[in-house]
């Protein structure tokens, strides 16, 4: 290894040794998931000539069409934890049900195995995002022990698969970025103990829903897009990728603020994103950089799960702009 180059193995093994109290497999899952990871990126850059590009026939349990590679990144990933014992079960956008593991393990894993579906045939920015819990010991997992609040999470992260393949993590210590090296096929920490700046003047909404967004966020959106001339007394800029991964990479890299809040789009929906393999990784990324991860009314990490593909209202980022539009919402609920 080059002086000065921390491989993302190494990060591994200091950060496990400075806290004893962390399961020391939780390093060697993280590696497999690097593994999986490097060889998502390899097929989404090879796109069109690797024919992964396209949907299928099939629908998920959400009745969303599913692409090509949303399929293909969720057996990679599926592949590489029952290969192993380090997972008991997964739980994935693209299946129904949890997916035991006969080898058993420690640790389930719950992911968005393709994040951003929208962008993959049009060579924009995709993403995967993943959250480790403990798994029930001496048995096997049920539904009800992956319906654990975010705050119990034990790792989080996502990959985004951008002009640089990078892996961002949190072990509970800390978000940390690692950027592959495709000449080694290391993962390379570049970005360490990253920080959210807690102000921000930059925003990242679906705009296009604005006649279904509740009074508190529109009130919000509205002033930002006033700018200097109205009470925020500063101009914003506005960005929306639809990879949830790279709009939120985005945000730990100069800061920002992510909103997917309840609409009335669809009264059968509370949100867009979902809590277990969207809403509550991330926000334990973002939390972990100094950020806050809410509903507009609740911190996401302390909601109770109440299913596996539960959707939730998200709005997430630098701190001082989430907590005005939690303030939004607490002023608007007390007066209606
Ligand atoms: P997925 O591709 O895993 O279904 O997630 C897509 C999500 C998220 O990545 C993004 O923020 C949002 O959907 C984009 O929604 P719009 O298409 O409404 O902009
Ligand atoms: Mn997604
Ligand atoms: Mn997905």
């Amino acid at each position: 290894m080059e002086a000065g180059r921390t491989r993302l193995s190494d990060h591994l093994s200091q950060q496990l040794d400075a806290d004893q109290s962390i399961h020391r497999d939780l390093g060697k899952l993280i590696l497999d998931i690097a593994t999986a990871v490097q060889e998502i990126a390899i097929l989404t850059s090879q796109g069109a000539l690797a024919g992964v590009l396209g949907n299928l026939a099939s629908q998920n349990v959400q009745g969303e069409t599913q692409k090509k590679l949303d399929v293909l990144s969720d057996e990679i990933l599926i592949q590489t934890f029952r290969s192993g014992n380090l997972v008991a079960g997964i739980a994935s956008e693209e299946n129904d049900e949890p997916i035991a593991n006969k080898n058993g393990g420690p640790f389930l894993c719950l992911f968005d195995p393709l994040d951003g579906s929208s962008n993959i045939d049009v060579n924009v920015s995709v993403g995967t995002i993943f959250s480790i819990q403990h798994a029930p010991k001496d048995r096997s997992p049920q539904l009800a022990d992956y319906l654990q609040p975010g705050r119990k999470q034990i790792a989080a992260g996502y990959a985004v698969y951008g002009p640089s393949t990078m892996l961002v993590l949190s072990i509970g210590r800390g978000t940390h970025g690692f950027t592959l090296d495709a000449s080694s096929g290391e993962f390379i920490l570049t970005h360490p103990n990253i920080q959210i700046p807690a102000d921000t003047s930059e925003f990242a909404i679906n705009a296009s829903n604005e006649r279904f967004w509740e009074a508190p966020v529109a009130r919000y959106i509205s002033e930002c897009k006033k700018g200097k001339t109205d009470v925020r007394s500063r101009d914003f800029n506005m960005r929306w990728i639809a990879s949830m991964v790279a709009d939120v990479h985005r945000i730990l890299m100069r800061g920002g603020i992510f909103m997917y809040p309840k609409d009335t789009k669809d009264l059968s929906k509370p949100g867009r994103l979902r809590l277990m393999y969207e809403a509550n990784p991330m926000s334990f990324v973002v939390e972990q950089a100094g950020g806050l991860g809410s509903t507009g009314r609740q911190r996401i990490l302390d909601l109770k799960p109440e299913s596996i593909h539960q959707r939730v209202p998200v709005v997430l980022g630098s701190r001082n702009e989430v907590e005005r539009v939690e303030q939004y919402h607490r002023e608007h609920d007390s007066t209606n």
